[in-house]
């Protein structure tokens, strides 16, 4: 959720935090706030709103504040006490002037904050991060490793910190557990932060720390320790994608340029992964030893959000081709229900940014009770990726955009080539399996003969601009179509929708339809597309008006809406490509018209990492 940055070298640091902090706003962006070291002291300025307002608080007569080489700043996503200037952080702590930004929550923040009144400590703010403040205060002795270190050991909950105290000008000390910690190794500098999109532009050289790492930074010095104080080593790895591609690049928004990046993504995605003349996919991260295909009994897909659609999709491609038994399960779930899950179950961890503190936890909980866990990630590095260990990434490129666009695409087509590889070790023939392959390496460019449509489909956006309500209805692989078209609409429009299966509305919510409630129908041609058509015509009976997507050159089907976006003929399970991006574009243009604010929409954040 929040967003972390901080930086010590020899350069002036706030420019450097500013910067940092509008790479992650995607992060949270109800509140900012930076803090540096200065020589009469830490200078704190905190605003409530966004890292613009932060920004036009800094005026240039601030000298010490413009000349300070050490500092940590933070955008927040709210979760104890309101987006105020106060409740901002950084938060200061005691007399020893610790000041802090975190990531994360203190689960036992008030027991620890009723110890910390006794002793003594006053508190301004509702957070829980000040609660951290002032406990590392009590412990500081001259050392802030040394009082992080203690200070933590008397935590529950989750954290990435970065704090500075005034005794040790120049010094910075980050910690992680649970919330990632990115620390980017410069020429005589060093930035931190919570992802690379905020140090790609100073180097490519990223250590991630590991949960429950301390490191205690100087300009030309990265000394990183265990919880218990022990020397540990992290190498450097290589940022391999490039400034640019976290830029807006001429569109308006992150989310259009990001939605008119998929086929590139995409052919990023299957790169070197398809081999045509044996009819599979080659995806080594999904490899399973001879004995462990045999007793593979059951694929669990875990995942949230868009997520969690995609790997409904892998669901249903694994069962239909492969044969293998599988279930998507909202992470969320997964772990308090005490699942049935052991060694001849594959799970299979679905996120785009690998920090997910749900899927996160599912992967733990499946990895404690014996299971394969693979994660099909998008964060090169991040958690997920690593405590798996296995898995497959996605290579979509930078997902900024709060609204999930490419990473669903590349998800669904890595589950695609999932289907292929476990149906090609099983029951499907050398032809089949390299019809599978063709009918992938087309993908990307069914999505550009939807992108061409996108002056069509915002005039058809300008018909449901002013609805209320709207839901989404398909069968089948169009199914998850359903569920993310109506996500993707609700999320950035506010426009309240609801994906259903087709047959499921008449089970309650066709109580809802009239005049005013448009149903957006997945009426590609393929199985059920008939009886799709006949729940359109129920709903029409009910007066609401019916927007289908519908295949190239279906009379039927377009005779049988209102309104029709048309997308290329191809396979049902290759179709939910692009009749998602049909959806996805039909979305933006609907919230632009609204004028939402669509890569920072009210209440979210890009990555969830508290439960
Ligand atoms: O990073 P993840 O894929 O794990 O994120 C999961 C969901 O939070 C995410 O897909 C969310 O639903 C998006 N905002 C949807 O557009």
């Amino acid at each position: 959720m929040c967003g972390i940055v901080a930086y010590t070298g020899s350069n002036p640091a706030v420019p450097v935090l500013l910067n940092g902090l509008r790479r992650l706003e995607y992060r949270g962006y109800d509140s900012a706030g930076i803090a540096v070291n200065t020589p009469d002291g830490i200078s704190i300025r905190k605003s409530k709103g966004k890292v613009s307002e932060l920004a036009g608080l800094l005026g240039e007569d601030e000298t010490q504040i413009a000349e300070s080489t050490c500092g940590i700043a933070h955008t927040r996503w709210a979760t104890h006490g309101p987006p105020t200037t106060i409740n901002a952080h950084p938060h200061a702590g005691g007399k020893n002037g610790i000041v802090l930004v975190h990531n994360g929550i203190i689960e036992n923040h008030h027991a620890l904050r009723s110890t910390l009144t006794a002793k003594g400590y006053e508190f301004l703010s509702e957070t829980d991060t000040e609660v951290l403040a002032h406990l590392v205060d009590s412990h500081y002795q001259g050392d802030l490793v040394d009082a992080l270190t203690a200070a933590l050991k008397e935590v529950h909950g989750t954290y990435g910190i970065a704090c500075l105290s005034e005794k040790e000008e120049g010094v910075l000390v980050v910690a992680r557990r649970g919330s990632p910690i990115v620390i980017g190794v410069g020429e005589g500098e060093t930035i931190v932060a919570s992802d690379a999109s905020a140090i790609i532009n100073h180097t490519r050289q990223a250590i991630y720390l590991d949960d429950h790492d301390i490191a205690k930074i100087s300009q030309n010095k990265i000394d990183i320790r265990s919880s218990d104080n022990v020397p540990v080593s992290r190498e450097a790895s290589e940022i391999d994608w490039s400034a640019d591609a976290a830029e807006k690049g001429g569109y308006e928004h992150y989310m259009l340029k990001e939605i008119f990046e998929q086929p590139e993504a995409i052919r990023n995605t299957i790169r070197g992964r398809m081999d045509s003349e044996r009819g599979t996919a080659v995806l080594s991260g999904l490899d399973l030893s001879p004995r462990e295909l045999a007793e593979l009994q059951r694929m669990l897909i875990v995942g949230c959000g868009t997520s969690m659609n995609a790997g409904l999709v892998g669901e249903y491609a694994m069962e239909d081709f492969a044969g293998v038994l599988a279930e998507v399960e909202q992470a969320a779930e997964f772990r308090y229900r005490n699942p049935i899950v052991g060694s001849r179950d594959l799970v299979i961890a679905i996120s785009q940014s690998g920090e997910t503190a749900d899927t996160l936890a599912a992967v733990r909980e499946a990895m404690d009770k014996g299971a394969l866990v693979a994660g099909l990630v998008n964060v090169v590095g991040s958690t997920i990726a690593r405590e798996t260990g296995r898995g497959v990434y996605l290579h979509a490129g930078p997902e900024i955009s709060v609204a999930s666009t490419k990473a669903f695409t590349s998800q669904v087509s890595v589950l695609l080539m999932a289907a292929l590889k476990f149906s090609r070790s099983r029951r499907m023939s050398v032809e089949q399996g390299r019809r599978f392959v063709r009918e992938i390496e087309a993908i990307p460019e069914l999505v550009e003969r939807v992108l061409a449509k996108n002056d069509e489909i915002a005039k058809i956006a300008e018909k449901y601009v002013d609805q209320t309500s709207a839901f989404f209805i398909g069968r089948g692989y169009m199914y998850p179509v359903a569920l993310e078209g109506a996500l993707k609409l609700k999320e950035i429009s506010y426009i309240h929708a609801e994906g259903y299966h087709a047959a499921e509305l008449k089970h309650g919510p066709i109580a809802l339809l009239e005049k005013s409630v448009p149903v957006i129908a997945l009426c590609n041609d393929g199985p059920g597309k008939d009886k799709t058509l006949g729940n359109v015509a129920e709903c029409q009976a009910r007066d609401s008006r019916v927007l289908g997507i519908v295949t190239e050159g279906d009379e039927e089907a377009m005779a049988a809406v209102n309104d029709y976006i048309s997308v290329p003929p191809c396979p049902l399970h290759t179709a939910v490509i692009p009749s998602t991006v049909a959806l996805q574009l039909l979305s933006y243009h609907i919230a632009r018209l609204r004028g939402c604010p669509i890569d920072q929409p009210r209440n979210l954040a890009k990555s969830v990492t508290v439960e």
